[in-house]
């Protein structure tokens, strides 16, 4: 069996952020989401993992997770010339898999409980395949599946009144049949192989596609708020560890300091952690926040936050909470006349102000 780690894609709900870095390697507890999805497949037995990239972001994916052997994995890069949609990805990956059975796993995805029992649950009753499930409060805005006597008999994305509240996760498991699925559907209007026009044709066909309810939370990771939630569930159960320098500081909670970390007259109130080389001077940190590596945060306060490598944060007379700041951002107050607020930002940048 086979990995397929879906990490092309176009991420316009993650703009700007997207602009400059593929979404799958936003940090959450300061590891790249795509991360998660390789140690899901590695921890399952998985180990041959491709990987679909798109043009403008694959390098930077390659240089993240290299031939797999951090992880115990080998991988291999697919490219996907467009992004066709997800029907489309497992298509382009078609010779890879090369007729085996593969669990398709979308690169911005986290699923809690990881997937071993997915992976073993397949195994055991040789689906055509096998989809995740799980239940929401808002069905309408998921792509959801009809299920009758364990078997799946319909998918339906978006329905505006959905029949049940099972929402399709972001990870599924197929045979090679769901190939000759995708040749045989359309484009949808939104011009995309869908996957689950797919899994409808396999169900059309009269083949036995398999419901899996997980247990334990899954979050995909697209949008903003869905980002700093992911970062808050999966803090919540990290371990605490100070490896750096404390300064009259103080960390009450589940907290990690890195090495090289200094924290100086700083307060941090867990669930956080501080990356490596990062320097906090009179700063407050509350709890749900992610600090990359390197940053430097002074006189300012920080919560439910997620700030990447390098950013900076100064002397804010409020604080900032519930924002996502890229690479080497800089926030800071200036008591320089005119007392004015001062901005240069990319496009699809959101800023809100007190
Ligand atoms: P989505 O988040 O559904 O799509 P997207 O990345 O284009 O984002 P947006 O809707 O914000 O524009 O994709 C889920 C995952 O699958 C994500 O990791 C990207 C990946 N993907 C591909 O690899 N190829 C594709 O053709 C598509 C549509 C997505």
């Amino acid at each position: 069996m086979k990995g397929l780690i879906l990490s092309g894609g176009k991420g316009t709900r993650l703009r700007p952020i997207t602009h400059t870095s593929a979404k799958q390697l936003v940090p959450v507890a300061n590891k790249p989401v795509l991360f998660y999805g390789i140690e899901a497949m590695a921890e399952a037995g998985i180990e041959q993992v491709g990987i679909i990239i798109a043009p403008e972001t694959g390098d930077e994916i390659r240089a993240a997770a290299g031939d797999g052997s951090q992880f115990g994995v080998s991988i291999t890069y697919v490219e996907q010339d467009e992004p066709g949609g997800l029907a489309h990805a497992s298509l382009t990956a078609e010779e890879y898999l090369d007729g085996e059975p593969f669990v398709m796993y979308l690169g911005d995805n986290l699923l809690q409980g990881g997937i071993t029992d997915l992976v073993e649950s397949f195994r055991a009753s040789a689906p055509d395949a096998l989809i995740l499930l799980t239940p929401v409060d808002d069905p309408e805005n998921y792509g959801v599946a009809e299920l009758d006597a364990g078997r799946v008999v319909r998918l339906v994305e978006k329905p505006p009144q959905p029949a049940t509240n099972l929402a399709l996760v972001g990870v599924y498991m197929f045979t090679a049949g769901i190939h000759d699925a995708a040749r045989a559907i359309e484009r949808s209007a939104r011009g995309e192989l869908e996957i689950t026009d797919a899994i409808q044709h396999l169900v059309d066909e009269g083949r036995r596609v398999e419901p899996h309810v997980v247990r334990g939370w899954w979050k995909d990771t697209g949008r903003l708020e869905d980002m700093l939630e992911a970062n808050r569930l999966v803090l919540d159960r990290i371990e605490p560890r100070i490896d750096g320098e404390l300064v009259d500081a103080q960390c009450d909670g589940r907290v990690i300091v890195e090495q090289g970390a200094v924290l100086e007259r700083t307060t941090v109130r867990g669930p956080a952690v501080i990356g490596a080389g990062a320097r906090l001077t009179d700063a407050y940190i509350g709890p749900y926040t992610s600090i990359g590596e390197d940053c430097v945060i002074t006189g300012a306060e920080v919560e439910h936050s997620i700030l990447l490598a390098g950013s900076k944060v100064a002397n804010l007379a409020g604080r900032m909470e519930s924002s996502l700041l890229g690479r080497n951002v800089t926030i800071s107050r200036s008591e320089r006349q005119p007392r004015a607020y001062r901005f240069m930002v990319g496009d699809n940048s959101e800023i809100g102000i007190l």
